[in-house]
C-alpha cells in the first residue's frame, strides 16, 4: 500500500477552492486520489482479512444503506475487513456522504479520486490501496445484494482464487430485465466466448461486476482494462487457476441511473480485442514457442540417432524420441516459460507434471500408430513417416497441454 498519490484536501490543485478544509471532520476522512494506475502490492497487511472496493458515481442517494448493509454483513462474519468506496469525484459528493458513514464506522475507507474515470480502474484503484489478502468489487447502487458477499467469503477456501457472484447459476437471475437488456448481456457474453472462450468460457457470468480475488492473482498481473468489465480482465491476466460462484439475483436499482451508454459496449470490444491480442506480445508466448521448436529437434534429432545410428527398431525410436521431447518440454516449460507461476504447493506442480505426461504420452501413443500406418500400409519410409507424424500431432499436443497445464498461454 502506497500513499504518495494521497494529499490533504486543502493541498490537492483541484479541490483546494472546495469550501470545506481539511479540519472537516468529513474531509478528514477522505483520501484524496488522482488518476495514476498504482501498483497492487503483492503482501497486504496481515491483519485485514477482505477489503471490499465500492465503486461510484452519483450514488449518492444508495450509498448511505448500502454501506450500513454492507458493513452489518461483514461483522457478521467475524473478518477483519475494510471497505473502500472509490468514488470519481461525483458531482452529487457521493464522497461526502460516504465520509459521514466513515466517522463513526472505522472499516469504512473513502477515496475520492480526480483526473481519471471507468468503473473498471476504480476497482483497480481501490485494490492498489487496499490492506486486505482477499480483495473484492460489488457496485454502489445496492444491485448487488450485500448479503452474498458472506457466501463469497465463506467460498474463498485456500484453495480458490477467485469467488464469483453469478446471476446464471442456479439460484441467481435478474430481477425484471426488459427483453432487448438480457438480448444485449447474454450477446455481450456470446462475443466474449466468440473472441476470448478460454476466459469467458471458465464462469457463467463473466460480466458479472460482483466477485472476490485473492491477492497474489492480480498483484502480478498488468491489470489495464477498458470501461466496466473488471472480471475478465481479472480472469483473463490474473494467475487464476480455480473459479467457484455462487447465485445472487442482480436487484433493481432504487435511486439513481445506469452509467451504462453506448460507449461502453464499444468499450467492452476494445477490451475484447485487447485481451485478445494481450498474449501474442506476452513474453510466456515467446518462450512457449521456443521451447515448442527446440524440444521438436531434439525428437528428430533423438530419433535420426537412435533409429539411424543405433538400427533400433521404428516404434521403439519414435517412442523413446518423443518422450525425450514431452521430458524436455515440461523442465523447459516449468523452469523457464513459466517460471514464477510455477504451481503454488508440490501437490500441484506433480498433479500438473502427471497431467502433461498423460496428455502428451496419448499423443505420443497415436503418433507411434500413425508412424507404422504410414510405414507399413502406405510404404512411406521411416524418416517422411515420421515427420508427417510429428507434424500432425504436434498442434494438437500443444493444444491439449496448454488447456490441461499451462492455461495462460492463449486467452
Ligand atoms: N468510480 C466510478 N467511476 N464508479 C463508477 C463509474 C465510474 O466511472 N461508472 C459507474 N460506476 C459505479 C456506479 O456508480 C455503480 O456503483 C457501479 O459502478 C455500477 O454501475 P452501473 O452503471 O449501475 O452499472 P449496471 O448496473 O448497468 O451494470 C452493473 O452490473 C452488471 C451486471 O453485474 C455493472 O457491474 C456491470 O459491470 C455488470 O455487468
Ligand atoms: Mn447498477
Amino acid at each position: 500500500m502506497t500513499d504518495d498519490a494521497v494529499v490533504p484536501h486543502s493541498e490537492h490543485p483541484d479541490l483546494a477552492s472546495d469550501a470545506t478544509s481539511d479540519e472537516d471532520p468529513v474531509n478528514a476522512q477522505v483520501e484524496q486520489v488522482d488518476g495514476r494506475a498504482l501498483p497492487i502490492g503483492t503482501v497486504g497487511d496481515s491483519r485485514t482479512d477482505v477489503s471490499l472496493v465500492v465503486p461510484t458515481f452519483n450514488e449518492a442517494a444508495n450509498i448511505g444503506h448500502l454501506l450500513r448493509s454492507l458493513h452489518a454483513v461483514l461483522t457478521r462474519t467475524g473478518a477483519v475487513f475494510e471497505l473502500i468506496v472509490v468514488d470519481d469525484d461525483s458531482p452529487d459528493r457521493t464522497w461526502a456522504t460516504a465520509a459521514e458513514i466513515a466517522r463513526t464506522h472505522p472499516e469504512i475507507r473513502v477515496l475520492r479520486r480526480t483526473g481519471a474515470s471507468g468503473l473498471a480502474t476504480a476497482v483497480i484503484c481501490g485494490w492498489a490501496h487496499a490492506r486486505g489478502s482477499v480483495l473484492g468489487a460489488i457496485d454502489g447502487d445496492g444491485q448487488h445484494p450485500p448479503e452474498v458477499v458472506a457466501d463469497l467469503m465463506a467460498a474463498m477456501d485456500e484453495r480458490t482464487d477467485v469467488a464469483v457472484a453469478s446471476r446464471h447459476v442456479p439460484g441467481g437471475g435478474v430481477s425484471n430485465w426488459s427483453a432487448v437488456r438480457r438480448l444485449l448481456s447474454r450477446g455481450a457474453q456470446a462475443l466474449g466466448l466468440l473472441l476470448l472462450p478460454g476466459t469467458v468460457g471458465r464462469v457463467t457470468d463473466p460480466m458479472s461486476g460482483f466477485f472476490l480475488v485473492r491477492r497474489d492473482v492480480v498483484a502480478t498481473a498488468d491489470l489495464d482494462p477498458v470501461g466496466y468489465k473488471i472480471l475478465l480482465e481479472v480472469l483473463a491476466r490474473g494467475d487464476v487457476l480455480r473459479v467457484v460462484e455462487r447465485p445472487y439475483v442482480f436487484l433493481e436499482r432504487k435511486e439513481g441511473e445506469s452509467k451504462v451508454s453506448a460507449g461502453h459496449y464499444l468499450g467492452y470490444l476494445r477490451h475484447l480485442m485487447r485481451l485478445r491480442i494481450h498474449p501474442l506480445r506476452s513474453r510466456a508466448l515467446m518462450r512457449y514457442l521456443l521451447v515448442t521448436v527446440v524440444a521438436l529437434v531434439a525428437d528428430a534429432v533423438t530419433f535420426l540417432w537412435i533409429f539411424d545410428r543405433q538400427g533400433w527398431n521404428l516404434t521403439r525410436s519414435a517412442a523413446i524420441a518423443g518422450e525425450a521431447g514431452i521430458l524436455l518440454t515440461v523442465a523447459l516449460h516449468d523452469l523457464w516459460t513459466f517460471a514464477g507461476r510455477a504451481a503454488r504447493s508440490t501437490l500441484d506442480r506433480i498433479r500438473r507434471l502427471l497431467g502433461v505426461q498423460i496428455a502428451l504420452g496419448t499423443l505420443l501413443a497415436g503418433r507411434l500408430l500413425v508412424i507404422n500406418v504410414l510405414v507399413n500400409w502406405f510404404d512411406l519410409g521411416p524418416l517422411t513417416a515420421f515427420c508427417i507424424a510429428l507434424a500432425a500431432i504436434t498442434p494438437v499436443s500443444h493444444l491439449l497441454g496448454s488447456r490441461l497445464t499451462w492455461r495462460r498461454i492463449t486467452a
